[in-house]
């Protein structure tokens, strides 16, 4: 089960390609369909007026209820087309503006006079197009204005706009339009009135409109700014809503004099389409700029609507000369709340106010409109349109959700297996990704970002170790974890593999590590590199073949250990201790040196293991309250005051040196420890020598053995300042070491 999860079994991983292969075999052998709507759009022109009837003025669409000749139009519609233009231009019959223009003189409380000059009479508006779909037309509207040639006078030019006769189809849109004012001082009167024309004036609403722009002073004009309409320069105002404005006037009313008269004489103001206009500051200068710019008005909108009755309730008769009278047509109330307007239904379109006005859209020639992916196939449809995924696709072409599925074919051969295999494979791929995600945390835990800086150490991935840990190359258990034999890069290696669950910290692990990698020495076993891609991470490092000194020493007794020999090996250990002691940047302790920690080559050359490792081993140990590990070797003080010192090291060595000479176990059984046997006895006698072992206490060794017993003795002074450096026992040691070898070959002649 567990290796089902942690393996990314290659086995497993074929089924995938394998339906991949098939499936893109079945999908090509089947072929695509494309289905064209074969049918021959006719693009023949609709429509949009009354038999007989001319459809243009100029290049402009006159559709019915709009009218030209008589018959043509409906009540209120008309159309006259002036042919004086080229192209023609179409106006409102029965619309356009009055221009009262009329002079004032001496403006200046309590007396002025106001010369009424002339009104010019019914200027038609001119059309700029009609949409029948939108109920709307769009004209030109003139321009008001108020002009000053002095500080007193002014010529005031003011339109009345009316829309229509009596009952008139037209209303100032109020939603499409704006009141807009420009000029140094505007204030704008708007009258609104049902059209009266003999009597301007009578029956008249007057509206004030809050379109103010004032700028009074001449340092006031630099807060004019370009496309801006907030009351400097240009203002800008809402028409009030719902407002049946058939007649609209527009006036200007100042109570001072224009005292900008020389910069700014003139004010404007005018309905026009909004954001149409853009406001500029060089308009509010100059005199007549924006009458004068636009000489055919400045564009505004128009509802228009069947101004007689209203729609038919349901199940009721229509009104007389009822005017939606095409099929798939409807009916809408205007929403001034006078007349009605006619509509094409949805997916229709043309004239409704005509019979067999509405026709069908064809929606596929309008995809912008009406969406069809490239990958579905677009029918149209009486009134609306289909947009079937292509052939062996599914989902939905309007919503541009199609996409390929399994071919029925490919279904069927595959049936149940293909899903199994599609589920497996599914949950292979899950339990992979997850097994990445989760060595990936592990790497990242185990310091592994730290340890890419250090590029003289390997960091292994955890495959590449996996055929190492198994049981038939585990060589051995310590306090660190498992220890397993093995070959990595043409190296033997000694893998070490933490017990799970020990809680070395990433940061501080990682340092470790990158401290023991940096330490080349003779005397010290060599961290090759370690994998972080698991829980805790593993160590691996230079195997040697001749296992620890604690092995030599008691478990493998057959093997002779002539003193020259262990007399070597304390020196180098010393030696290896001296080097990781006196290394300048960081100091580095053992923590736990013993004999099991001490590893032989195959020249029996002493290589130091465990380091700072054991110590966080040693260390995490206490932490969690267990004690195990070898307190035989631990510095007394060091147990006492948990502070761990180069000493602490001097002394566990001296006990090293101890179970060299003696050969006994410093935790042996008979009678106390090996530690107070020998401390007893060196203090009675000076001596130790029943404790030496036999193999060595040759007669001519006994001096060395009594001085090695002396540095023992001393290392093991639990007065930390009387112990000697790790420094002093090396040199000691090797000075031994030397004598002890020149008084061998001396022998050797003899
Ligand atoms: C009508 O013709 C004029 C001049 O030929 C052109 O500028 C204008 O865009 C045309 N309008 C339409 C709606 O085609
Ligand atoms: C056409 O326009 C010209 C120029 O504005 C005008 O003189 C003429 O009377 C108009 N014709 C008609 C039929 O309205
Ligand atoms: C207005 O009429 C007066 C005299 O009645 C005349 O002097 C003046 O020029 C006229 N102004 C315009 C703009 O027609
Ligand atoms: C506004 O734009 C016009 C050009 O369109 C420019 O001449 C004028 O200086 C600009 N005014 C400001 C205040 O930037
Ligand atoms: C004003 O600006 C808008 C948006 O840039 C543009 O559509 C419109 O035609 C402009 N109006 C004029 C009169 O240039
Ligand atoms: C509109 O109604 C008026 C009377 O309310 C009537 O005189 C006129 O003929 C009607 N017009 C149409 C087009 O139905
Ligand atoms: C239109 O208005 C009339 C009368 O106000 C009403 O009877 C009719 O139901 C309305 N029709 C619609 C479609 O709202
Ligand atoms: C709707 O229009 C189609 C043609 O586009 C026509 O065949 C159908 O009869 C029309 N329906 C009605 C109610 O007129």
């Amino acid at each position: 089960m567990a290796m089902t999860t942690t393996t990314p079994s290659q086995s497993h991983s074929q089924p995938l390609p394998v339906i991949l292969l098939l499936f893109l075999l079945l999908s090509a052998a089947i072929p695509h369909l494309i289905l064209e709507a074969a049918a021959a759009e006719q693009d023949e022109q609709q429509p949009i007026t009354l038999a007989d009837c001319p459809n243009k003025c100029g290049n402009m669409s006159i559709p019915y209820p709009f009218g030209m000749k008589p018959g043509c139009f409906r009540e209120g519609f008309q159309v006259t087309c002036n042919d004086s233009f080229n192209p023609h231009r179409a106006y409102l019959a029965n619309s356009g503006a009055y221009q009262h223009i009329f002079e004032e003189h001496d403006r200046v409380e309590p007396e002025w006079s106001q010369v009424w000059n002339r009104s010019l009479d019914n200027t038609a508006f001119e059309l700029i197009d009609i949409s029948i779909a939108n109920g709307e037309a769009r004209a030109y509207g003139a321009v008001s204005s108020v002009c000053s040639q002095n500080r007193n006078d002014y010529i005031s030019n003011n339109q009345m706009m009316h829309l229509g006769n009596k009952i008139s189809p037209f209303l100032l849109s109020t939603e499409r339009n704006v009141l807009i004012g420009v000029g140094w001082r505007v204030q704008i009167r708007v009258y609104s009135h049902l059209w009266s024309p003999s009597v301007p004036g009578n029956s008249q609403k007057e509206l004030m409109l809050s379109c103010i722009s004032d700028l009074m002073e001449p340092q006031f004009l630099a807060f004019a700014t370009n496309g801006s309409c907030k009351g400097r320069g240009c203002c800008e105002a809402a028409l009030p809503e719902a407002l049946p404005i058939t007649v609209l006037g527009l006036a200007f009313t100042m109570s001072q004099t224009n005292t900008l008269f020389k910069t700014n004489p003139c004010s404007y103001a005018m309905v026009v389409e909004s954001l149409w206009y853009n406001f500029s500051t060089p308009d509010m200068y100059g005199y007549e700029v924006l009458p004068n710019r636009y000489p055919r008005g400045v564009p505004f909108v128009i509802d228009f609507s069947i101004p007689n009755g209203s729609c038919p309730a349901k199940g009721q008769p229509p009104p007389p000369d009822y005017a939606c009278v095409s099929g798939n047509s409807s009916c809408a109330n205007a929403t001034s709340g006078q007349g009605y307007v006619c509509k094409c239904l949805d997916h229709y379109d043309g004239n409704p106010y005509i019979v067999n006005g509405c026709q069908d859209i064809n929606e596929c020639k309008l995809r912008d409109l009406y969406p069809c992916s490239a990958d579905g196939v677009c029918k149209n449809r009486l009134g609306g349109y289909d947009c079937p995924c292509k052939p062996g696709m599914k989902g939905d072409g309007i919503k541009g959700t199609c996409a390929d599925k399994f071919p029925i074919a490919a279904r069927v051969i595959l049936g149940g297996i293909g899903g199994v295999f599609v589920i497996a494979a599914i949950s292979l791929l899950i339990l992979l990704h997850k097994e990445k995600k989760k060595t990936r945390e592990f790497y990242e835990k185990n310091g592994g970002r730290t340890l890419e800086k250090a590029n003289f150490i390997k960091l292994f991935e955890k495959e590449k170790l996996k055929p190492i840990l198994k049981s038939s190359n585990f060589i051995g258990k310590g306090a660190f974890g498992e220890v397993y034999k093995g070959l990595l890069d043409n190296e033997q290696v000694a893998v070490k593999k933490p017990i799970t669950g020990s809680v070395l910290e990433n940061e501080q692990f990682a340092n470790e590590v990158i401290i023991q990698s940096q330490i080349i020495h003779k005397n010290i076993v060599r961290l090759v590199g370690c994998c972080l891609e698991v829980d805790a991470p593993i160590l691996v490092y230079e195997f040697l073949c001749n296992g620890s000194l604690d092995d030599i020493l008691h478990d493998n007794r057959k093997v002779p250990l002539n003193l020259g020999v262990r007399l070597s090996i304390a020196a180098e250990s010393a030696d290896g201790l001296v080097y990781m002691h006196s290394k300048t940047s960081t100091k580095i302790l053992h923590g736990d040196v013993k004999p099991a920690n001490i590893l032989l080559d195959d020249k029996f050359v002493p290589k130091i293991s465990d380091f700072g490792i054991s110590r966080l081993i040693a260390r995490d140990i206490q932490h969690t309250g267990s004690i195990i590990g070898d307190m035989s070797y631990m510095d007394p003080v060091y147990l006492q005051t948990g502070l761990l010192t180069e000493k602490s090291d001097v002394y566990s060595f001296g006990v090293v040196i101890l179970e060299l000479i003696s050969r006994k176990k410093a935790t042996h059984s008979d009678g106390g420890s090996l530690v107070n046997n020998f401390l007893e006895a060196y203090k009675k006698e000076k001596k130790a020598t029943p404790l030496f072992d036999e193999e060595i206490a040759v007669t001519e060794d006994l001096e060395i053995l009594d001085s090695l017993a002396s540095i023992a003795v001393e290392c093991l002074n639990l007065d930390v300042d009387q112990r000697p450096w790790m420094t002093d026992v090396a040199e000691r040691l090797i000075i031994l070491d030397r004598s002890r070898k020149s008084q061998f070959t001396l022998h050797v002649p003899v």
